[in-house]
């Protein structure tokens, strides 16, 4: 196909025209979800469709992952554009005709829109190849929900082979409507740690806790204080959350037990942020022996890092978004939610745009058993990321 005197129109009629295809696509994605690392199926729609489209690629990258590849007409660098694949084990409730048909298993966060659109990208991408200066590298990835998909690709040499030089992803957004999309500068999603404390006392018989050491009495007093992390140990203006999300101790009404099990989460878009709740939390641990006489065994996990968007890929994207539909880009405000595409977002200048997924009427959230994203936000989708590789491998 020859484009570009009006890549704006070229674009648009070969995505109109494989939409119908796109959305029998996503909803059979949907109908059979797949957990971090059992993308076996979806992964082999993929892979088919990929072939079907002549497009090389490699399987079973960091497991269940897919990696294609698709070469321009001329040299240039390469570009990455990652779409996730897992699912979340969530019984759906929207009772639409394409629900999911696995128990208790579902994409409520629409990562079967993502793998969707990347297919639909690679179709319009594969097109319009001799236009393109450069490669782009199609990423199917999985288990992004916690699980470390993106970090099993990595060591898997995903970045290599060619080497990638700048990466686009993209999250549908429910709170925005379909057809608009929004962007971050800088900092846009947290990085994302985990703490497991263990409180030890002395068990003993709840009439005489004089003669325990009580770790429930000592948990609930840690827990208040670890609220004083965000409020008196992090700079305020950088934002922080520390939630304790679990706490498991004792038995029954007259036993003292003789520990009791913590959980939480910690979230920050600032590294001194990140060291200083870290710095805090152990350091409020270790003063519970001393004031309460019971031993804290802290196991803290640094998990995803936070989002940082490029503006040397942000800014060509959303003028590519602009030049597409015009002024339907806005500035949000970021989130701390986590996101594995950090992980390659540390290594190369990266920018993940957030395609505005909400039906008119509807107040959808992500990781609700009854989500229903606008499937219209699948084609706004495909031509803004294909507009925008279009231009940043111009
Ligand atoms: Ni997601």
């Amino acid at each position: 196909m020859t484009l570009p005197n009006d890549p704006t129109t070229a674009i648009r009629e070969l995505t109109q025209r494989i939409e119908p295809q796109l959305i029998e696509i996503r909803r059979d994605i949907h109908a059979h979800p797949e957990l971090g690392f059992e993308e076996v199926r979806t992964a082999g729609v993929v892979a088919r469709e990929l072939a079907r489209l002549g497009i090389p690629h490699q399987t079973k990258v960091g497991k269940t992952g897919v990696v294609g590849l698709i070469e321009g007409g001329r040299p240039g660098p390469v570009l990455a554009i990652r779409a996730d694949m897992d699912a979340l084990p969530i019984e759906e409730t929207s009772g639409l005709p394409w629900a999911s048909t696995r128990p208790g298993l579902m994409h409520a966060c629409g990562h079967d829109i993502h793998t969707t659109t990347l297919l639909g990208v690679a179709t319009v991408l594969k097109d319009i190849a001799p236009q393109l200066a450069g490669t782009v590298k199609l990423v199917f990835q999985p288990a992004e929900e916690g699980l470390g998909g993106m970090r099993a690709m990595l060591d898997a040499g995903v970045m290599d082979a060619p080497k990638i030089d700048f990466a686009l992803a993209f999250h549908n957004h429910p709170d925005m409507p379909v057809g608009h999309f929004g962007f971050v500068h800088g900092p846009a999603l947290a990085a994302s740690d985990g703490f497991d404390i263990t409180v030890r006392g002395k068990s003993g018989h709840a009439a005489y806790p004089h003669t325990t050491i009580d770790p429930l009495v000592a948990a609930a007093m840690l827990v208040t204080q670890l609220q004083t992390v965000v409020s008196r140990e992090v700079n305020p203006v950088h934002p922080a959350v520390v939630t304790v999300g679990a706490i498991n101790g004792g038995t029954t009404y007259n036993i003292i037990p003789d520990s009791c099990a913590i959980k939480g989460t910690v979230r920050t878009l600032h590294t001194q942020a990140r060291d200083a709740a870290e710095a805090a939390i152990r350091r409020l641990c270790a003063g519970m022996l001393d004031g309460m006489r019971v031993t804290c065994e802290v196991r803290y996990r640094r998990g995803v890092p936070l989002l940082r968007n490029d503006d040397r890929v942000l800014e060509p994207t959303v003028a590519a978004v602009r030049k597409q539909f015009g002024d339907v880009v806005d500035e949000g405000v970021p989130s701390l939610g986590g996101e594995d595409f950090a992980l390659m977002a540390d290594l190369v200048p990266s920018f993940q745009l957030r395609v505005g997924s909400s039906q008119p009427g509807r107040e959808d959230k992500l990781h609700n058993s009854a989500y229903q994203p606008d499937e219209r936000c699948i084609g706004y989708g495909v031509q803004a990321l294909a507009r925008a590789a279009l231009e940043l491998l111009a």
